[in-house]
């Protein structure tokens, strides 16, 4: 028999206070319910199912990457409702497990323990005892403590709401019994809702044995209702991947002052220095030494590379033992070659820089081709653009460029040239010549004198 999940995410999200649905509001850079779908395809086969409703178009829209099955709940009449809406798709007898689209971080061991340990024919869930349980639904136990019901928050007596074990939302149950049991659920209750968590009763009902397990870290279970929870939990989910990160063999200096918005692998003995930023696929080779303040956005970094403070590297590949910034842009279609320096305030864009070659200081470098050993002196520019279209330069192996000479594209410059300081290239430029393009000459007047500041006399 196979297992279904299902994933609820029709409700708006209120306590967000957005126009945005609050399952698509990102937690390490992914929507929330990307996590849980993430979570689902691990622990089952089948396609999960998704129950949205509130701007379904827009949820589509932006989840259209992922392989699920969209089933709509059309008016959003409470979470056993959203579930029932789902149940002419979900197969006879297949064992379903129910997820919260807004509890993002459930994990794949808590999931595969209550799959693997609720017994035959009974309801299994998840439960966790929280210090502050306010706004979740409660556990009630009997004396012989075996769960009877669920109260939510709003249904709570006072006394219950002394209970500090809580249902983070997570069940795991036969179709046939949640067919049931939803069949017979109401929703005379403070919101007039259907409740799913009614199915609970609904077994204590027909002595059907709930069984309950516990995640293996709390944060697993929190859901994310306001901002407030969600930053909570950004920060859980940070500290967990810098401690897996560490466990493999990188050094970061502070936990607590990276943020992996992605996925990333970094290799042996590799630095992270504080503040550093990692959005989308990011590979780093083995020692590297990755600077403050970095942002790396998918992109390739070799061995042995120091990328240094402040740099913004993004959409390139650089090949091992480059030296980058500080404060260098590397911006999309971009490739260093190994060795290849690139200095302060240096911008490239859609470009090769050969082996070992060098940029050193304050130059844009546009969609352009650099050979072997080059070096390019500081205020250099690559002009690719006459404001309709974009040209190459191309820059042969050996060539030295002299500081603030602009390359006014399209333009070659032939191996082994030699450019003037201060040139304005617009023409091919031969192998192994010195091209000089200054207009003036230079000339000194003798015992010149400049002229003195006004003297303040009073
Ligand atoms: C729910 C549980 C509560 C639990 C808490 C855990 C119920 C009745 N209560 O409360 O016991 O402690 O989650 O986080 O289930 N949704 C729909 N359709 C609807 C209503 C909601 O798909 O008609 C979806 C929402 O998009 C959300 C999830 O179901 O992803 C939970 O809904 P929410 O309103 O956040 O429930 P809570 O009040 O948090
Ligand atoms: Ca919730």
């Amino acid at each position: 028999m196979a297992i279904q999940v299902v994933i609820l995410a029709a409700g708006k999200g209120k306590r967000m206070n957005s126009p945005l649905p609050k399952v698509l509001h990102p937690l390490a850079g992914k929507p929330l319910i990307e996590h849980v779908v993430q979570v689902a395809s691990k622990v089952s086969e089948t396609q999960p199912i998704i129950v949205y409703g509130y701007q379904g178009q827009l949820l589509k829209d932006h989840l259209s990457h992922l392989n699920v099955r969209w089933i709509e709940q059309t008016e959003q009449l409470g979470t056993g409702h959203a579930v029932q809406s789902a149940l002419p798709n979900i197969h006879e007898q297949d064992d379903v497990v129910i997820l919260y689209a807004d509890v993002p971080l459930i994990s794949q061991h808590t999931l595969n323990k209550l799959i693997t340990t609720t017994p035959k024919n009974t309801l299994g869930m998840v439960s966790a005892h929280l210090d502050h349980p306010h706004g979740y639904g409660r556990i009630k136990r009997d004396h012989e403590h075996k769960v009877i019901a669920i109260i939510e928050e709003k249904d709570a007596s006072v006394e219950d709401k002394q209970i500090s074990e809580i249902n983070p939302g997570i069940y795991f149950v036969n179709e046939k019994h949640l067919k049931r049991w939803l069949a017979n659920i109401d929703n005379h209750n403070q919101q007039n809702e259907y409740y799913l968590t009614d199915i609970v009763s609904r077994a204590k009902q027909e002595n059907i044995a709930i069984h309950t397990i516990s995640p293996q870290h709390v944060e697993e279970i929190l859901g994310v209702n306001d901002r407030i929870q969600l930053a909570r939990l950004e920060r859980f989910y940070q500290q967990q991947y810098a401690e897996h990160l560490m466990s493999q063999g990188i050094t970061i200096y502070d936990p607590a002052r990276l943020d992996i918005r992605g996925d990333i692998k970094v290799g042996v003995d590799t630095t992270i220095d504080i503040n550093v930023i990692c959005e989308g696929r990011v590979v780093i080779g083995r020692a590297c030494m990755i600077g403050p303040n970095v942002i790396l956005r998918n992109s390739m970094i070799g061995d042995e590379c120091q990328i240094n403070a402040n740099s913004v590297i993004d959409g390139a590949e650089i090949a091992a033992q480059c030296v980058v910034g500080p404060f260098a842009r590397i911006r999309p279609g971009t490739k260093l070659d190994h060795h290849a320096h690139v200095g302060n305030f240096v911008e490239i864009k859609n470009s090769f820089i050969g082996q070992a070659s060098k940029i050193n200081h304050l130059s844009y470098i546009g969609d352009s081709d650099i050979g072997i050993h080059v070096n390019i002196g500081a205020g250099t520019i690559t002009c690719n653009y006459d404001g309709v279209n974009k040209y190459h330069t191309i820059i042969g192996d050996y060539v030295f460029i002299g500081s603030d000479t602009q390359l006014v594209a399209p333009v070659q410059v032939g191996q082994g040239a030699t450019i003037a300081a201060g040139s304005t290239i617009t023409k091919n430029v031969p192998e192994k010549s010195l091209t000089l393009t200054q207009q003036l000459h230079q000339r000194s007047i003798e015992n010149w004198k400049r002229k003195a500041k006004k003297e303040l006399v009073e």
